[in-house]
């Protein structure tokens, strides 16, 4: 038995939950697992009922998870509010108290969408890398940090335990893949951008199988949108990797589609990339694709289960092929569907999909 907690949060995450669970049902079904479900609320939702962003009580049922699937924090509603009252902060301190150090974000290109990209399809095609971004260091959490009205100062360190253990990870997740691992830094102008490619490469050394190199974080920019096709797994930090993970999204074609994982030694995170889409929140609008990859990565990752992961994905493939769409990635004689549809639409294929294979084996 699992025990998955559910953080619908606010705007879109709501929508997409549901149709991240109704994903996560049919696996239960089909594969005979057993989930066991509970929600709770975060962000912007948690402060109109409890003022505060984060409750213990919310973080107590994280503490007691095997695994968690977190919709979307944020809305223009909340954005006056002080910085540790704001929707994000619940989403920093989660990050920090679950240990959650390694956020895994893939730029995959599905087929069916290269037309929506901005680059030409034939830098286009065969993308597929993913952003290793570390997650509970660096700027966003370095001390001293303050404010006032004469100045404004943040610290950027890391520490050899932090760039370690993220380093391991990179290479580890490179040599399931095509065992090259690029370090985005700073290192011609920041000191601890020196530290931390000394420390990857002092790491390496145990990994002298999987290919590495050093990219400075602007270099890094410009290649993913002039060249995406030469990574596999970029390995940055966490300043670096929020921004260089939206360049890898935006260059797949929509941020609706794209799953992330964030991991830690004991727990786990999954959440899609895309915000809360206020602006479309509540109209049965919102691409669920990136929450159902999401979970895709959930059965992976958390659950080993790599036959129902990989599944989701076809599912997701075929009901592109078949021309369903969201808004978001509508096209030229494309189907428009809802939330709710696209979602039907994807448990179908996968059931589909699943009895298709489990027919192929019996016969074998
Ligand atoms: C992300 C987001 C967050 C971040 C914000 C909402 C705090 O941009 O997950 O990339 O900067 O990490
Ligand atoms: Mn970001």
């Amino acid at each position: 038995m699992y025990k998955i907690i559910l953080l619908p949060g606010d705007g879109i995450g709501i929508e997409v939950t549901k149709s991240a669970l109704s994903v996560m049902k049919t696996v239960a079904e089909l594969f005979n697992v057993e989930l066991e479900f509970e929600k709770h609320l975060i962000g912007g939702s948690s402060y109109d009922a409890y003022g505060e962003p984060l409750t213990k009580e919310t973080l107590q049922a994280c503490y007691n998870s095997d695994a968690v699937f977190l919709g979307a924090v944020g809305g223009y509603k909340w954005e006056s509010l002080p910085h540790n009252l704001k929707p994000e902060a619940a989403l920093l301190k989660l990050r920090k108290a679950l240990g959650l150090f390694t956020n895994i974000r893939p730029a995959k290109i599905y087929k069916p969408l290269i037309d929506s990209s901005s680059l030409k399809k034939e830098v286009l095609s065969g993308v597929d890398f993913l952003v290793l971004r570390e997650l509970t260091g660096g700027i966003y959490f370095g001390e001293p940090r303050e404010f006032d009205a004469n100045h404004g100062l943040n610290t950027m360190v890391y520490f050899k335990d932090e760039v370690e253990r993220i380093a391991h990870m990179a290479f580890k997740i490179a040599r399931e893949r095509n065992n090259k691992v690029t370090s985005v830094d700073k290192a011609n102008v920041l000191e601890v951008s020196q530290f931390w490619r000394n420390v990857v490469h002092q790491v390496h050394k145990e990994y002298e199988d999987v290919l590495l190199n050093d990219l400075y974080v602007d270099n890094a920019a410009m290649q993913i949108v002039h060249n995406p096709k030469q990574f596999d797994v970029i390995l940055t930090s966490n300043l670096f990797g929020d921004i260089l993970s939206d360049i890898a999204g935006m260059i797949t074609g929509s941020l609706g589609m794209l799953p992330s994982a964030s991991l830690g030694n004991k727990y786990a995170l999954y959440e899609p990339v895309h915000g809360s889409a206020p602006d479309i929140a509540g109209q049965n609008k919102a691409n669920p694709l990136a929450a159902i990859a999401s979970v895709a990565m959930m059965f992976d990752y958390s659950f080993e289960m790599k036959k129902a992961a990989s599944l989701i994905n076809e599912a997701i493939v075929k009901t592109l092929e078949d021309g369903y769409r969201t808004v978001d990635i509508q096209s030229e004689g494309c189907k428009i569907v809802s939330t709710e549809k696209m979602t039907q639409i994807v448990i179908t294929n996968f059931k589909e999909l699943y009895h298709n294979q489990a027919i192929g084996l019996f016969t074998l």
